[in-house]
């Protein structure tokens, strides 16, 4: 199986079009400490050829552009990207869905939760129904994006999108988040780029996983406030932070996965800077800091 890294940033990138928090301001000048990133996306293969997309990020068309394996290369029209993946309804996994017109055909899945969001916004009709065909998952049942490969969508604690609060009362576990447990040629990918909390369903899915891309939004549940951004903490944005006893690295410690990789990082995260304490107190917990382009063969 390929993976490929598209995008890992959270919502607004890095830097944020007009966001000069400490972490932006190194990234507009250009600090080498600070890599530019986009937003929240990853594409798995088999054979190289045929990528799955999982999260349509509003980044996707310059993601698509900066990575050769996903550039039309057959005829008039052609894309490698067969299907895409939604693990939320959030903007910055799927306003790169608009990016998809064009008459391209394309099988879209997603739990009942968020493919209902997708059906009620008429913007995606841009998608035309006889060429995207939208298949609603049930959370457990495998399904095959690909031959050869196994995907099987799992509740993870979260919330419905921030577009939809004050509509929807629907949260918590329902499908609203999901995660993907990603089979392939023996070996497993499992991707929660949004995750509110680690509890023991979460725990147990991760287990044994050859490479697990996790939510890492936020150092401190109060960083945004911290920096004078936001007045959310994490865990109200549906969120869990990275540090501290209650944090994804002391949740995950334990837990057998061979690569972990932290993804959906917010530019408030202090990780972002090459070097600093955070980013090696987190590689020194095992913790990989995902980049844009990071690549896996397994
Ligand atoms: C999130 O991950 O919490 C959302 O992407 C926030 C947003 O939609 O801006
Ligand atoms: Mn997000
Ligand atoms: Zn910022």
């Amino acid at each position: 199986m390929e993976a490929i890294l598209l995008g890992s940033a959270a919502g607004g990138g890095v830097p944020q079009w007009n966001c000069r928090c400490t972490i932006c301001r190194l990234a507009w000048t250009r600090d080498p400490r600070v890599r530019w990133r986009t937003q929240s996306s990853l594409a798995v293969s088999t054979d190289g050829a045929r990528w799955v997309v999982i999260n349509a990020s509003p980044d996707l068309r310059q993601q698509i552009a900066d990575t050769p394996e996903l550039t039309p290369h057959e005829g008039l029209r052609h894309s490698p990207i067969t299907s895409v993946v939604l693990s939320n309804g959030d903007v910055d996994h799927v306003a790169g869905l608009l990016t998809l017109r064009e008459r391209q055909p394309l099988a879209l899945y997603a739990s009942e939760a968020v493919l209902g969001l997708i059906e009620a916004n008429p913007i995606f009709r841009v998608l035309d129904q006889a060429l995207v065909t939208r298949r609603a998952v049930r959370l457990g049942d495998p399904f095959v994006p690909l031959d050869g490969m196994t995907v099987t969508l799992f509740a993870v604690p979260g919330k419905v999108p921030l577009w939809q609060e004050g509509v929807a009362t629907a949260g918590g576990t329902d499908g609203s988040t999901v995660g993907l447990d990603i089979s392939a040629g023996g070996r497993r990918i499992v991707s929660i780029p949004g995750c509110a909390a680690v509890d023991s369903a979460v725990l147990a899915r991760l287990e044994g996983a050859d490479v697990l891309f996790f939510d890492g939004t936020l150092w401190h549940d109060d960083e945004l406030m911290a920096e004078g951004v936001g007045v959310k903490t994490g865990l109200r944005m549906g969120h869990i932070s990275m540090a501290g006893e209650r944090g994804s690295i002391a949740a995950l410690r334990d837990v057998a996965v061979a690569r972990r990789v932290f993804v959906h990082i917010n530019n408030t995260n202090p990780v972002l800077i090459d070097g600093s304490p955070e980013h090696r107190e987190a590689e020194r917990a095992g913790w990989e800091i995902g980049y844009d382009g990071w690549r896996a063969s397994l």
